[in-house]
């Protein structure tokens, strides 16, 4: 094919579940980069035999080796540690900020001119991080956070009401995370904001399951999800490679598009609830880089 996209750290389950997607619905040739390069090379291949079954000449291959990402149109970045139950996105900041020290320098020189979609967690963090350790512009950093968190709020909303999901339009912002922000007056069935037609105590059932969304599921099954965040980063890849102009909730680098109160940026927001809870110089030091 044509197109190429490269999912690091692809052998986990979200990189797995997001790879799988591409190949399945023939979006583009994928490559997994992973530090299990065998396993991503037998994950790999197991996809590829999928493909004569799933109609699609997608070509899957996968290993460690960075040079094969070359070209690559987007690049998933999946790695990072996923949480254990009882955990907040914001306590993985120190170990998946290492890991996206880690993979920075391979991202600039194998895939210089990809558009780049982190999804580790805390997921804004990271995504800044990324911002500022590759240097790309901040155009091809969009971290994939408010897709799977507008994707639990309409499954949640259609669950209520009764109605199909693709009925169902929500908008999440803010952060993923504590700051996450669901918008009941912009979230609709047919058309209709769910204000008219939820109580206020359903809505708010609602707001507070969307936004406790990833601990529910990662209570239930031991570590963090991985269909819907991985359905999830495949919608922005399809969005974009196939220019769809699809209105997504993404995290972005802002620079005052929303006003004063927003210019800290939205991935700040996670970040400051993370700083309560660790070690002050640790993370004065991170913010320092992290922002000049
Ligand atoms: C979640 C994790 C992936 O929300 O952040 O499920």
């Amino acid at each position: 094919m044509n197109r190429k996209v490269a999912v690091v750290g692809g052998a986990g389950n979200v990189g797995a579940t997001v790879a799988h997607a591409i190949a399945a619905k023939e979006l583009a040739d994928v490559v997994i980069i992973d530090i299990a390069e065998q396993k991503a090379a037998g994950m790999a291949l197991d996809m590829y035999e999928a493909c004569p079954i799933e109609k699609s000449d997608a070509r899957v291959i996968g290993g460690g080796d960075w040079a094969e990402a070359s070209g690559a149109d987007i690049v998933v970045i999946t790695s990072g540690k996923p949480r254990k139950p009882g955990m907040s996105r914001d306590d993985l900041v120190r170990d998946n900020f290492a890991i996206m020290e880690s993979i920075a320098p391979n991202l600039v020189k194998h895939c210089p001119n990809a558009i780049v979609i982190p999804v580790a967690n805390p997921l804004d963090a990271m995504a800044q991080a990324l911002l500022k350790l590759s240097k790309f512009p901040r155009e091809r950093i969009i971290g994939m956070a408010g897709v799977l968190d507008s994707a639990r709020m309409r499954t949640f909303i259609a669950m209520e009401l009764n109605v199909s999901v693709e009925n169902v339009h929500a908008f999440v912002l803010g952060g993923h995370g504590d700051t996450m922000v669901p918008l009941p007056r912009y979230s609709t069935v047919a058309g209709i904001p769910i204000t008219e037609l939820l109580s206020k105590d359903q809505i708010e059932a609602i707001s507070k399951r969307t936004a406790n969304g990833g601990a529910e599921i990662t209570k239930l099954v031991g570590t963090s999800a991985w269909y819907a965040p991985g359905s999830a980063a495949t919608e922005m890849v399809e969005a974009i490679l196939k220019d769809k102009k699809k209105i997504l909730p993404c995290s972005v680098y802002l620079q005052g598009e929303y006003g004063k109160a927003f210019t800290r940026t939205v991935m700040g927001a996670t970040w400051a609830s993370a700083e309560k809870k660790m070690p002050k110089n640790y993370f004065n030091e991170l913010k320092k880089y992290l922002l000049k």
